[in-house]
């Protein structure tokens, strides 16, 4: 349940949402806060400072569409992007002069890209093509690296993927594992789509990877039981977490040579890490010796550094076609 902002509209238009700008009753409600923090969409009593609804006054009209409900749910609600900043418009209320039934439109939907048809313009959303300079606004390191395999130029016989074809428009989650398996990604094994490969190789990268990273900490969660000052440890491992969470966005360039590669540095830099605690669990006490674990995640590291160490040099995926002159 959403604590009701009590303020009326501001009449006049706010330039900058002020700090500090609502009335607050602030003690009672962020304890409200915590009980109900398990709610599917987590209420957040002071969305946005001048004390509207989440969506401002979008929400006022578009308010039974799906839209609403999707964003609702959506990571960007979590992150506090609202309509007008994806998609402009103004969603503050009008100056109360205005007349409502026609300038209340022309306001909010202030600089949405508009057509004239009849003499009206129109506001529009963005169409599929826009989408990666759209969302590109905020995500440039997406847009910088976003491959024209997806939209500009697909492969021949294939489908184009907008931004939106795989994270869709407003019930947009978390990147993860999902992400690749939703309805409008890449299939995996789909020999057709010579995108599907590179897409799927950077999810196995980032799990492997992944995968050693929670090997090593689990190796230094035995490590601290014997005793030993592990804060140094543990900030490079959280740095390789970091680093990773990094470098998936990668997955958008289909380049499986660069991914590999920063992958690789990741890899590197967990390396002595892992070496050390190894070391120091082996000295500490032979009885860890026995722990095989630990050995475990030391193998896969090895193994997985000289496999891509050997794929480095490998020329990027270039079979794009399959069809090799039979006619
Ligand atoms: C006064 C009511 C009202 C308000 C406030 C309002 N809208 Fe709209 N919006 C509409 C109507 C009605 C349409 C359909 C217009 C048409 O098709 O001519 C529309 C259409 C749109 C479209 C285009 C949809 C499409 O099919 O391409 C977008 C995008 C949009 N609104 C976003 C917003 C945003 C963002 C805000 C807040 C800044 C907002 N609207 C505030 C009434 C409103
Ligand atoms: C993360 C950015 C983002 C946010 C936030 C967002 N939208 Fe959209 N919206 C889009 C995109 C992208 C499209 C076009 C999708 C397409 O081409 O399929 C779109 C399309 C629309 C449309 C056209 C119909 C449709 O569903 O495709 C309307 C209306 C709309 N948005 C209203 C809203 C309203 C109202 C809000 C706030 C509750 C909102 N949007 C929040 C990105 C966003
Ligand atoms: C107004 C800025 C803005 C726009 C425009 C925008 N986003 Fe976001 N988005 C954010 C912020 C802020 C976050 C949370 C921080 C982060 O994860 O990068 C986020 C998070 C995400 C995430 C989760 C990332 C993760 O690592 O879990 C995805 C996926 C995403 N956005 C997709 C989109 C798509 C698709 C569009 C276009 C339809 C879009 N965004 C448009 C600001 C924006």
């Amino acid at each position: 349940m959403l604590v009701e902002p009590k303020s009326e509209p501001a009449a006049e238009l706010v330039a900058e949402p002020q700090e500090e700008a609502g009335p607050q009753e602030e003690t009672g409600t962020e304890e409200k806060a915590a009980e109900v923090a398990v709610d599917v969409v987590a209420p957040v009593p002071t969305f946005r400072e001048d004390g509207l609804p989440p969506a401002g006054t979008c929400g006022d009209c578009h308010e039974h569409e799906e839209q609403l409900e999707e964003w609702r749910g959506s990571v960007h609600f979590q992150q506090r992007i609202q309509c007008a900043n994806c998609h402009g418009g103004i969603d503050t209320a009008p100056p109360a002069l205005l007349p409502k039934d026609v300038e209340h439109d022309i306001y909010a939907h202030f600089g949405i890209k508009a057509r004239d048809e009849d003499g009206k313009a129109k506001p529009l959303a963005p169409s599929k093509k826009d989408t990666p300079e759209f969302c590109g606004k905020c995500h440039q390191n997406v847009l910088a690296v976003f491959s024209p395999l997806h939209l500009t130029s697909p492969p021949e016989g294939q489908r184009l993927k907008s931004s939106v074809t795989c994270h869709s428009n407003h019930a947009v989650a978390a990147a993860g594992n999902a992400t690749y398996e939703s309805r409008g990604a890449y299939k995996k094994g789909d020999e057709d789509d010579p995108r599907a490969a590179p897409f799927w190789s950077a999810r196995e990268t980032f799990d492997d990877l992944a995968g050693v990273i929670a090997g090593a900490e689990q190796s230094l969660e035995k490590l601290e039981q014997t005793g030993y000052p592990s804060e140094t440890l543990k900030d490079e491992i959280e740095q390789s977490k970091e680093m990773l969470a990094q470098i998936r966005y990668l997955v958008h360039s289909l380049d499986t040579k660069r991914i590999d590669k920063a992958a690789l540095e990741i890899l590197e830099s967990i390396e002595p890490v892992v070496a050390d605690i190894q070391v120091q669990l082996t000295s500490s006490d032979d009885r860890w010796k026995l722990v095989v674990g630990v050995w475990a995640v030391a193998l896969l590291l090895n193994i997985l550094i000289v496999l891509k160490l050997r794929s480095l040099p490998a020329p990027p995926s270039s079979s794009v076609e399959e069809d090799v002159g039979v006619a």
